[in-house]
């Protein structure tokens, strides 16, 4: 017995197969009834005809309602009116569950119904195409660094310290009377790791407790992270670049049938190809002026400044050497121009906002110390930080991407929430 899955029908045509799976749809016409059924990896089209099948089999097909699970034997035959080309002649039907009434109806539903049946929604071909989506851009990140050289390398959840800002910080009980706080960034510990390996990345879930209500904020999301030793900003734009375009073109060729599920248009992906361009701060702020938005010298970009800047390029677009004031503790001044640091973030295109954060590292123990005490952090908590710029310290650079911006983007869907499995916002920590 051939047990396959439905990706690969095409390869058994006029074999005897068992396929196993979910109830989709099924209609009735005359001496033949239909079944079309999903498995996770396709959708399939199951034939049953009075006359070729056991009687018993045959009426296993009344009970059925939608999202029961099923086990089929059948022959498989080319049909193009078929999903995906074939269909299964019916010989065995093995009912597994009769699913009780689904509540998820192919009519509309709010978006507040669907994300509180989020573990039922998942079978939902959107949300399946986006998911798989996400499955190809974290192979394909994690792949670009280990070809390169990178060593893969944990961070902790679980830190003593801010690493972005204490406003944004989940704490928790710790034993003898500490407080945890949840990761905001693996990149700390990136730094330890880039010193002792060269190269390195995280990949993994970070935390921050921020009252943002936007389609691009979760609470709980995934970064990937790499940091590089002996290396400043232009590298690590090169290497967000090159990943990026990476990314985007092992999507198309992997997804393709999740991207027209999606009705992604391609075009606008294919266009996503090195160079991308590069603008100041600077001339940032000039851009948005010029646009009648009163935007002071200083501010971090909002979400509104981003999708209107990025709107202008059809591809990606970087932004960097922010003011000292918008941006983290540990970036490095830009020598010619102190009043700003050696940072950027790529703004993904069609006004998706900023899916990448990234820096050259401050490396000088006492410019670090001054930075921390101006943050308004205890230089004693971040002693084993200090220790890296006191043994060795050299020029290092990284940044992160966050996965659900850069899948919610590439998938062309509005929102992060729907990017991955669970999410968590603040006002959603359920199922
Ligand atoms: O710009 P951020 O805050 O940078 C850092 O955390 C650095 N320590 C990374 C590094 O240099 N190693 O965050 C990086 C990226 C953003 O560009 C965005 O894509 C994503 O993480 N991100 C979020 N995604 C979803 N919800 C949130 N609340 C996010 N905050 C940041
Ligand atoms: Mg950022």
């Amino acid at each position: 017995m051939n047990k396959i899955s439905i990706d690969n029908i095409g390869k058994y045509d006029g074999q005897r197969v068992t396929l196993s799976g979910w109830l989709v749809h099924k209609r009735s016409s005359g001496k033949i009834r239909f079944l079309v059924m999903r498995d996770g990896t396709g959708v399939a089209q199951v034939t049953l005809v009075k006359s070729e099948m056991d009687k018993d089999h045959f009426e296993r097909y009344e009970p059925l309602t939608l999202e029961s699970s099923v086990v089929v034997t059948g022959l498989v035959k080319k049909d193009k009116r078929a999903p995906g080309g074939h269909e299964v002649l019916a010989s065995q039907i093995v009912v597994v569950q009769i699913a009780e009434e689904y509540p998820i109806a192919p009519k509309e539903h709010g978006v507040g119904f669907l994300l509180d049946h989020r573990h039922l929604w998942l079978r939902s071909s959107k949300q399946h195409a986006v998911l798989k989506v996400r499955h190809t851009v974290i192979r394909a990140a994690r792949r670009f660094f280990d070809e390169q050289g990178f060593t893969a390398l944990d961070a902790p959840i679980l830190t003593p310290v801010a690493c972005e800002g204490t406003t944004s910080l989940f704490e928790t009980d710790y034993f003898e009377e500490q407080k945890a706080y949840l990761s905001q960034s693996g990149q700390l510990y990136m730094e330890a790791g880039a010193m002792a390996f060269g190269k390195v990345y995280c990949c993994g879930p970070t935390f921050r407790a921020e009252k943002s209500k936007t389609r691009r904020h979760l609470t709980e999301f995934w970064m990937i992270e790499p940091e590089v030793a002996f290396a400043g900003l232009s590298d690590i734009m090169e290497l967000a670049e090159s990943l990026i375009v990476t990314i985007v073109k092992e999507v198309l060729s992997a997804n393709a049938e999740d991207l027209k599920t999606l009705e992604r248009d391609r075009e606008k992906l294919e266009a996503i190809k090195s160079p991308f361009e590069s603008i100041s701060y600077d001339k940032a702020v000039r851009i948005l002026q010029d646009h009648g938005v009163p935007f002071e010298w200083g501010n971090d970009l909002g979400a509104a400044d981003e999708t209107l800047i990025s709107d202008r390029f059809e591809r990606p677009v970087f932004i960097h050497r922010y003011p000292v004031s918008a941006k983290p503790f540990y970036m490095k001044n830009d020598p010619e121009k102190p009043d700003v640091v050696l940072c950027m973030d790529l703004l993904a295109s069609e006004g998706y906002g900023e899916i990448i954060g990234g820096s050259a590292r401050e490396e000088d123990k006492d410019a670090l110390h001054k930075k921390l005490v101006e943050a308004g952090l205890s230089p004693e908590q971040f002693s084993w930080y200090l220790d890296l710029r006191k043994y060795g310290s050299v020029p290092h650079a990284g940044f992160g991407m966050g996965i659900e911006r850069t899948v919610a983007w590439i998938c062309g869907v509005p929102h992060v929430r729907e990017a991955i499995p669970f999410p968590r916002l603040i006002q959603r920590l359920y199922p």
